[in-house]
């Protein structure tokens, strides 16, 4: 699969209007949302009554990556914003597979994202249960850094897991994804390409979203 998602962090907050305009607009496919504690990540990004609104401006699925301590406490107002994807790190979850089962329970599909130090062999024993499994190809709590391009290794390697262990959950990365890195992302085997300060920002982000396409098509 190759699907976009442009990272609202990168967003200019005083003009949410235009900025939903050109996402809804472009060939973009998920809405990604950062959600920061300021505990889980040193950074605080937005809440829940900016969620509500930005979620009633799209149709499109929304993936929302909580980086936020017991991101088990919101499954129902993540559920409540309509969001297709609750994504949590594994980090901060001490019941994972609790924390999945309840995410489905709720009738969202569960992604789980790893830091890029922890090793994907976290996932073993519940890579069959997981929708998306998404790697930080950066520190998780800003936008605009470098991507870590030991990253591409661990891609791979999820990649191998989920052949290996027949699972179905899609391979998504966040952070530093550009023209540059979309492509060696796409050979690696990525599905779903977050991107913020690629696409936000720039003169015409809907062609910068068509030239990502047109780089990760397999
Ligand atoms: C970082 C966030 C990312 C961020 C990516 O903690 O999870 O989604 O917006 O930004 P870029 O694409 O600029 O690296
Ligand atoms: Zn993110």
């Amino acid at each position: 699969m190759n699907l976009i998602a442009p990272s609202l962090l990168a967003a200019n907050f005083a003009n949410l209007e235009r900025e939903m305009e050109w996402f809804n607009q472009s060939e973009a496919d998920w809405l990604h949302l950062d959600v920061m504690d300021g505990v889980f990540v040193p950074n605080i990004s937005f809440g829940f009554p900016v969620l509500e609104h930005v979620a009633r401006m799209t149709e499109k699925p929304l993936d929302v990556h909580l980086m936020i301590v017991e991101p088990q406490k919101f499954i129902s107002q993540v559920h409540d914003l309509g969001a297709a994807i609750m994504n949590v790190h594994q980090e901060a979850c001490l019941h994972l597979h609790r924390t999945v089962q309840q995410i489905h329970e709720a009738g969202m599909k569960a992604a789980v994202t790893l830091n890029p130090a922890t090793p994907i062999s976290t996932l073993e024993d519940i890579i069959q249960d997981l929708d998306v499994v998404m790697l930080m190809t950066v520190n998780p709590g800003f936008g605009a850094q470098k991507f870590i391009e030991h990253s591409l290794d661990k891609v791979r390697r999820l990649r191998e897991m989920i052949t290996r262990t027949g699972a179905h959950a899609l391979i998504e990365v966040d952070g530093g994804v550009n023209r540059t890195t979309a492509p060696l992302l796409a050979k690696a085997g990525v599905d779903v390409y977050v991107a913020g300060s690629a696409l936000y920002g720039k003169p015409d982000p809907i062609a910068e979203v068509k030239a990502l396409k047109g780089l990760i098509e397999n």
